[in-house]
């Protein structure tokens, strides 16, 4: 029996429970899980792709960038857990590094899925954890 790589690697799919219910840090966070599924189909599809890495680049660049415009919501919202939250990005990061662009033996694939995971449980472990904050600054 023969095992379809690109399916066993499953996609993560956004749900509304992932919702901060901030409307541009939801759309951040449903791009990114989109680009990390496309990033995962493209190393499972070709562990060799010369492209892996510069995408990977953009990939790490992406949720660095990401993570500047969260942390520039924090104040606006008196968010209380801001550098406890931004040293969860700053590890988030070291992982990401080490991972996609420093760690030459696990698989591509893992190394992506692994990636995808780590931002996964980011978002439910610690942004979610933001919306109490951006619901009480809505008025809600
Ligand atoms: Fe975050
Ligand atoms: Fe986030």
């Amino acid at each position: 029996m023969t095992t379809n790589t690109v399916t066993s690697i499953g996609s993560v799919p956004w749900l509304e429970s992932f919702s901060i219910g901030h409307d541009s840090i939801d759309d951040e966070h449903r791009d990114l899980i989109q680009s990390f599924n496309e990033f995962c189909v493209r190393a499972a599809e070709d562990p060799h792709d010369t492209g892996l890495r510069p995408a990977a680049h953009g990939l790490i660049a992406k949720v660095e960038a990401h993570f500047a415009s969260e942390e520039a919501i924090f104040p606006l919202i008196g968010y209380r857990r801001r550098l406890t939250h931004m040293r969860e990005h700053l590890a988030v990061g070291n992982s990401l590094h080490s991972l996609l662009l420093n760690d030459t033996h696990m698989a591509p694939v893992d190394a992506a899925v692994a990636g995808r995971l780590i931002l996964v449980e980011h978002i439910l472990r610690h942004d979610l954890a933001v919306k109490t904050w951006v619901l009480h600054a809505a008025g809600q």
